[in-house]
């Protein structure tokens, strides 16, 4: 990912916010600062640092980027600015990782299994009516901690958030259509609960398969299909994204071939959003696509794999910034993405984090990026939303 790097002289270091870019060595080849070190961090531990580096005729070090700014800032910064821009409810995001792991634990055991699908089946109608709730496609999509960023859960939450808003964009007046695509993007990778050990990484990659795991890859959308019949559910479009999620639009897919409008229409939607969500994750990407860098990606598959107008309902829905990324303006100041208009997809609000020297700035300000304006987004650095955020932590009643 790239970031903005630049070269500070000493005696500004400890004033600049930002990261270590790259590794600062003695004339004899001793490490004096290691690549990645914070400044910040640097300045409370090691206050004496600038006389060192001196001392071993460094003059400059080049710096990288970073909006330091954490979760429980952004979020303040989030509930100041007006219009309001609504976090989708971090809590249901735990709730529902909580549930999945349940599910993926006792996948042996077919009434425990079941009781966790029940379970989930209920926190999924929540889901349609958070979508509903926020403008844009959630800031938190999804916002956790490293430990559950890898786990294939936030992968099906992320899905059945993007199937939704895709979904309400395209068919807004269908809203148990809306619905059904949600529990459909929540469930659509459910197969894979009974291959614990299998790695989906590996087999999803550009890599190819080998023919083992082509046939464990190829059943996940059927027997996620029969789970969620066992359980009673009925609904054709539910059935049909987790059955029919793997099928592309030129008939390449599994497990059916089916081809172009044969795709059961929830499966396309879910099918875009899954393509989506695997590129900017860390799930199976080593280095993550950007969300800009992805679209570009699905747009490339368009016809082969998808259905334009699925495709086109991803654009609309996030942008080419959607809300999150993080972005160089062009007067070198550094912000975060709070919305786009669907008319307006070049120009989003941004919430202004650093100056051009990468100084945070406090407080933050809101800016309203303008097609007429003299500012505009010069490139696109990073996802805020997939940065790690602290645990939420609900506020004490009273
Ligand atoms: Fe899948
Ligand atoms: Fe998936």
């Amino acid at each position: 990912m790239r970031q903005k790097v630049w070269k500070v002289a000493l005696g500004e270091l400890l004033d600049v916010e930002g990261v270590v870019a790259e590794e600062v060595m003695s004339r004899d080849q001793a490490l004096l600062l290691p690549v990645g070190v914070s400044l910040s961090a640097l300045k409370e531990t090691q206050p004496d640092i600038v006389s060192l580096l001196l001392k071993h005729g460094v003059t400059h070090v080049k710096v990288k980027s970073v909006p330091v700014i954490t979760a429980g800032e952004f979020r303040t910064a989030l509930n100041s600015v007006t219009p309001s821009v609504v976090e989708l409810n971090p809590l249901l995001t735990k709730i529902a990782i909580h549930q999945f792991g349940a599910i993926y634990e006792n996948v042996e055991d077919r009434s425990l299994r079941e009781r966790g699908i029940r379970t989930m089946l209920t926190i999924a109608a929540r889901l349609p009516g958070e979508i509903r709730r926020t403008p844009q496609i959630t800031l938190s999509l999804v916002g956790a901690e490293d430990r559950e960023r890898e786990s294939p859960h936030i992968h099906s939450i992320n899905v059945a958030l993007l199937t939704g808003y895709i979904a309400q964009r395209l068919f807004p007046v269908l809203p148990a259509f809306v619905e059904a695509c949600v529990v459909g993007g929540l469930f659509h990778d459910i197969g894979k609960a009974f291959f614990p050990q299998f790695s989906w990484r590996s087999a999803t990659g550009s890599g190819g398969l080998f023919p083992g795991d082509a046939k464990i890859f190829n059943c996940h959308p059927l027997l996620g299909e029969s789970l969620m019949k066992d359980v009673g559910v009925r609904d054709t479009h539910v059935c049909g994204a987790v059955r029919s999620h793997h099928e592309k639009w030129e008939g390449a897919g599994v497990p059916d071939r089916l081809r172009g409008e044969n795709i059961p229409m929830a499966a396309r939607i879910v099918a875009v959003a899954d393509c989506f969500e695997n590129l900017t994750s860390n799930l199976l990407e080593d280095d993550p696509r950007r969300s800009d860098q992805a679209i570009s990606t699905v747009i490339g598959l368009t016809s082969s794999d998808f259905d334009s107008r699925i495709v086109r309902g991803l654009l609309a829905s996030i942008g080419l910034y959607p809300p999150g990324t993080v972005v160089l303006l062009s007067d070198q100041r550094v912000g975060i993405v709070l919305e786009t208009k669907e008319r307006d997809l070049l120009c989003p609000r941004v919430l202004i984090c650093a100056d051009a020297l990468g100084r945070r700035i406090a407080p933050f300000e809101t800016l309203k990026i303008r097609k007429e304006g003299n500012v505009y987004i010069k490139e696109a650095l990073d996802d805020f939303s997939r940065r790690k955020l602290e645990p939420y932590v609900p506020a004490a009643a009273g």
